[in-house]
C-alpha cells in the first residue's frame, strides 16, 4: 500500500513539475511558435542593459545575445564568395584554426556574367551551407554596388553596371543563402561605388539616378529576396553617413520597402550616437577600425550604441520605443537563423560545393574574341602549348581585402591545363612578376622584368600556341578593397610582354583574370581573348574545360569595356564627378551609367555590356508582342525564335531592351528590362518567351517622388548584347 502511495505521489509530482515547466516554458524558446510572438515575449523579458548590449559588437565579428534568457550571440562573417577564416576576438588576423579552410566560389562579376539566375540560386544555397556549417548566422554579402568607373577597387565583388541584371542575380542568391537559416547581409547600402576616400566621401546624386541606377538591386533584394540584413556603407549621402542616414534607412528602406531585418553598420562606419540612435541603424560593428587593418581602440562599452546610448536612455534623451525596434529586429534575425526550427547543419568543402563552384565559373567565362576558331583547343590538337603569365600560378583567392579567403584548395590555371592536356604538352614561364600582396603598398615587380620576358619569349618561340594568362590581381591599387586603381592599363609590364610574345609567335591568346575592365593595346594583334574573372577554387578546371571545348562558353559582360578611360561617363566629368573634390562628389553622369552613356553619346566601347561569344552561332527571329496597346498595370508578353545555327550545343543569354523615344524627360536610349539564358542543341530552334511589366518601364519622377509610366510609344528590342540589336517592335501605352 505504502509503495503504491509513494509511486502515485511520485508520478503526480513529476507530472505536476512537467506541467509547471511546460506552462512556464517561455514562448520565445518554442520553435513552433510564430516568430513575432517569440520576439515580443523575449523583448518583454529583457532589461535595458541587455537591450543596449544587443545593439553593438562584443568582438570583431559578433554581438551579444542574452545568456540569462538562452538567446545566442549573433555571429557574422565575410564574405560574398566564400566564408572567411576565423579571426581573433579582437584582431583582423587569422586565428589559425584547422577546420575553416573553405571552398572559394567565383567572384560576383563572374556570377553576373553567367546571366543565369539559376546559377545565383545554386551559389547562394551552396555558400549558405558553408556559412551554416561554420556557425555564422549572418553572411556579409553579397555586394550589389553598381559599376560606375573601371577604377573602383571592389568592382570584382559586385554584379556590374546594370541595375536590372544585378536585381535578377541578387534575389536568388539571397534566397539560396537564407534557405540555410543564414541571413544574407546585402551591401553596401548605398552609393559606395569607389574605394577612394570611402570612409567619408560625401556623394550627391539626383533622385532619378539614385532610384533608377543605385537602389534597384537593394530594393529587389529586400522586397523579393526578403533579405534579413542590410549593411550600411561608409560614405556619406547628402552630408550624412549612410550607416545612420534617415532618408536611406528610415524612409526608403524601412518605410517604403518595409524592410523588417537588421541594418548592420560597415566596420567603422558609425560616427555619432544621436544619428545612430534615430536614423535607422540597428547593430554597430567595428567602430574605430577601418574595416581592414586598424584593430580599433575604443572598447566595446564605449561604442556609440553602448554606454553613451545607455546614458541617454536613462536620462530620457532617447526613447525606449526606438531601442525596442532595434532589438525586435535583432531578435527576429536570431529566431530566423540560430533559433529557427528548420535550419540544416550545412556542409563544408564537399564535392557538391566544388562542382557548384566550377559550374558557376564555367557559365561566367566570357569569350571576347575568337578569330579563325582559335578556341576550342581540343586535347591532342597541339603538341606544345606554352602557358605564360604570373596569373597562371598565382593565388587569386588571397588578398583584395575583406573578401580574402583561406581555402581548402585552389586549382590554378596552369594546374588545370596540365591536368587537361598532360604535362608533356604544357610548358610554363612566369613572364611578369607583381610582388607580394601587401596592404597599402604599391608593390611592383621584384624580379628583373627583362629576364622574365626573355625566358617567356624563349618558351613561346617553339610552341604551337601560347596561352597568356594575366590580368589584374588582389594587390593594393589593383582589384582590392581600400583603394582604387590608378589607371585602366594592365599592370606589371604585361602589355610589353604580350608584344614580345607576339613577335615570337603570332598564335597568342590572352586570358584575363580580373574583376575590372582593362585597356587592350594588343586587341587587334591577338587572335583570341577570354575574360575569365576570379573563379575561386575550381578556376583551373573551369578554364581548362572551356578552352578545350568540353564546355562551350556562354558568359556575357556585366559591364562595358571602354576603349579608353575617359570614354567612361563618371570619369569624363572630371574630378568632382570622380573621385571627388574636397570630400564632395557629384554623380554628374546621373542615369547615364555604362552602356546608357555609350548609347546616348554614340561612343563605341571596346567590348559592350552583354557581349560574349560562343563556339556556336545563334540566329534571332523578329521580336513580337502579344498585342499593340497596353494599360500601365499590364504585362507585355514578348517572343522571338532563337536558333543554334552552329555545329555544337551551346547557351545564349538573350536580352530585351526598352526605349521610350518621345519621353518628356531625358531617358537612356535603351535599358535592359528582360533577359533569358537559353540552352540549345546544335540546329535546335526554340521560341523564347519573356515578360515585361509595363510598370517596370517607368522612370522615377522627381516631382512626384514616385514612378511614372507616360502614355505613348515604347520600343522593345531583342539583342545579343547592348550593341548588337537584332530587331525591334513598337507598342503603345494608354
Ligand atoms: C569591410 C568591408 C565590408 C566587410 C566588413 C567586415 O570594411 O567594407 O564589406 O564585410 O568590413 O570585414
Amino acid at each position: 500500500m505504502r509503495v503504491t502511495r509513494i509511486t502515485i505521489f511520485g508520478i503526480l509530482s513529476i507530472s505536476l513539475f512537467l506541467n509547471f515547466t511546460r506552462a512556464q516554458k517561455p514562448v520565445y524558446l518554442d520553435v513552433k511558435q510564430p516568430i513575432e510572438k517569440r520576439v515580443e515575449q523575449a523583448l518583454s523579458l529583457m532589461t535595458l542593459d541587455e537591450k543596449v548590449a544587443m545593439c553593438h559588437a562584443q568582438s570583431k565579428f559578433s554581438s551579444k545575445g542574452v545568456p540569462r534568457l538562452g538567446i545566442p550571440e549573433v555571429w557574422t562573417d565575410d564574405g560574398p564568395h566564400g566564408i572567411r577564416e576565423e579571426v581573433f576576438w579582437d584582431k583582423w588576423s587569422g586565428a589559425g584554426w584547422t577546420n575553416d579552410s573553405c571552398t572559394a566560389f567565383p567572384a560576383l562579376t563572374s556570377l553576373a556574367a553567367s546571366f543565369n539566375p539559376q546559377m545565383a540560386l545554386l551559389y547562394g544555397k551552396t555558400i549558405g551551407e558553408e556559412a551554416r556549417y561554420r556557425n555564422k548566422n549572418v553572411l556579409l554579402g553579397p555586394g550589389v554596388n553598381i559599376y560606375r568607373t573601371p577604377l573602383n577597387g571592389r568592382n570584382f565583388e559586385y554584379m556590374g553596371e546594370d541595375p536590372y541584371l544585378s536585381s535578377r542575380i541578387v534575389v536568388p542568391y539571397v534566397q539560396g543563402v537564407q534557405q540555410n537559416g543564414v541571413a544574407a547581409c546585402v551591401k553596401h547600402f548605398a552609393l559606395n561605388n569607389q574605394e577612394a576616400d570611402r570612409m567619408s566621401v560625401d556623394v550627391e546624386v539626383s533622385d532619378r539616378a539614385l532610384h533608377e541606377i543605385y537602389l534597384p538591386a537593394f530594393k529587389a533584394a529586400v522586397e523579393e529576396g526578403k533579405a534579413w540584413a542590410i549593411m550600411g556603407s561608409y560614405n556619406q549621402f547628402r552630408g550624412v553617413h549612410c550607416c545612420h542616414n534617415d532618408l536611406l534607412l528610415n524612409k526608403i528602406l524601412k518605410t517604403d520597402w518595409k524592410f523588417d531585418g537588421v541594418v548592420i553598420s560597415d566596420w567603422g562606419g558609425v560616427h555619432n550616437t544621436d544619428q545612430a540612435v534615430n536614423n535607422g541603424l540597428d547593430l554597430e560593428m567595428g567602430t574605430s577600425t577601418n574595416g581592414l587593418t586598424t584593430d580599433g581602440t575604443s572598447p566595446y562599452s564605449e561604442y556609440y550604441l553602448a554606454n553613451p546610448y545607455l546614458r541617454g536612455l536613462k536620462s530620457g534623451k532617447y526613447s525606449e520605443s526606438v531601442l525596442n525596434d532595434k532589438v525586435r529586429r535583432i531578435l527576429r534575425l536570431i529566431f530566423r537563423t540560430t533559433m529557427s526550427a528548420d535550419h540544416p547543419f550545412g556542409k563544408f568543402v564537399s564535392p557538391e560545393h566544388s562542382e557548384a563552384s566550377r559550374k558557376i565559373a564555367e557559365e561566367g567565362i566570357v569569350l571576347l574574341k575568337n578569330n579563325k576558331q582559335f578556341f576550342p583547343i581540343p586535347v591532342g590538337k597541339y603538341q606544345k602549348i606554352a602557358v605564360i603569365g604570373e596569373n597562371a600560378t598565382r593565388s587569386l583567392v588571397i588578398g583584395g581585402g575583406s573578401s580574402s579567403l583561406k581555402v581548402a584548395y585552389e586549382v590554378s590555371p596552369l594546374k588545370g591545363l596540365i591536368q587537361k592536356y598532360g604535362k608533356d604538352h604544357i610548358t610554363f614561364s612566369k613572364g611578369y612578376a607583381s610582388g607580394e600582396n601587401e596592404y597599402n603598398k604599391e608593390v611592383g615587380s621584384q624580379q628583373n622584368a627583362d629576364s622574365l620576358i626573355n625566358a617567356a619569349v624563349a618558351t613561346a618561340k617553339d610552341a604551337d600556341v601560347v596561352l597568356f594568362i594575366g590580368g589584374l590581381n588582389k594587390n593594393h591599387f589593383q582589384d582590392s578593397e581600400g583603394a582604387d586603381r590608378k589607371s585602366m592599363d594592365l599592370p606589371f609590364g604585361q602589355d610589353k610582354l604580350i608584344a614580345a610574345l607576339l613577335k615570337a609567335n603570332k598564335n597568342v591568346a590572352v586570358i584575363l583574370l580580373s574583376g575590372n575592365a582593362v585597356s587592350m593595346p594588343w586587341v587587334n594583334e591577338v587572335p583570341a581573348i577570354v575574360q575569365a574573372w576570379y573563379l575561386g577554387s575550381e578556376a583551373g578546371n573551369a578554364i581548362a574545360n572551356v578552352l578545350s571545348g568540353e564546355v562551350n562558353p556562354s558568359g556575357k559582360l556585366p559591364f562595358s569595356f571602354p576603349k579608353k578611360l575617359d570614354d567612361n561617363a563618371a570619369i569624363s566629368f572630371g574630378q568632382i564627378s570622380y573621385p571627388g573634390l574636397d570630400g564632395k562628389e557629384e554623380y554628374k553622369d546621373d542615369i547615364l551609367v555604362g552602356y546608357r552613356w555609350f548609347d546616348t553619346k554614340k561612343i563605341t566601347p571596346l567590348f559592350a555590356f552583354g557581349y560574349g561569344l560562343s563556339y556556336t552561332t545563334f540566329e534571332y527571329g523578329k521580336i513580337t508582342t502579344d498585342k499593340k496597346l497596353y494599360t500601365p498595370d499590364e504585362t507585355v508578353k514578348v517572343s522571338f525564335t532563337l536558333k543554334n545555327t552552329g555545329k555544337v550545343d551551346g547557351a545564349e543569354a538573350t536580352q530585351v531592351y526598352v526605349s521610350e523615344p518621345k519621353a518628356t524627360v531625358m531617358r537612356p536610349v535603351k535599358e535592359l528590362k528582360a533577359f533569358k539564358k537559353v540552352f540549345l542543341k546544335a540546329g535546335e530552334t526554340q521560341t523564347i518567351e519573356l515578360e515585361i511589366k509595363v510598370k517596370d518601364m517607368a522612370f522615377y519622377n522627381e516631382t512626384t517622388q514616385s514612378w511614372t509610366v507616360e502614355p505613348g510609344e515604347f520600343v522593345l528590342r531583342n539583342a545579343a548584347s547592348s550593341n548588337d540589336v537584332k530587331s525591334s517592335v513598337s507598342i503603345q501605352i494608354k
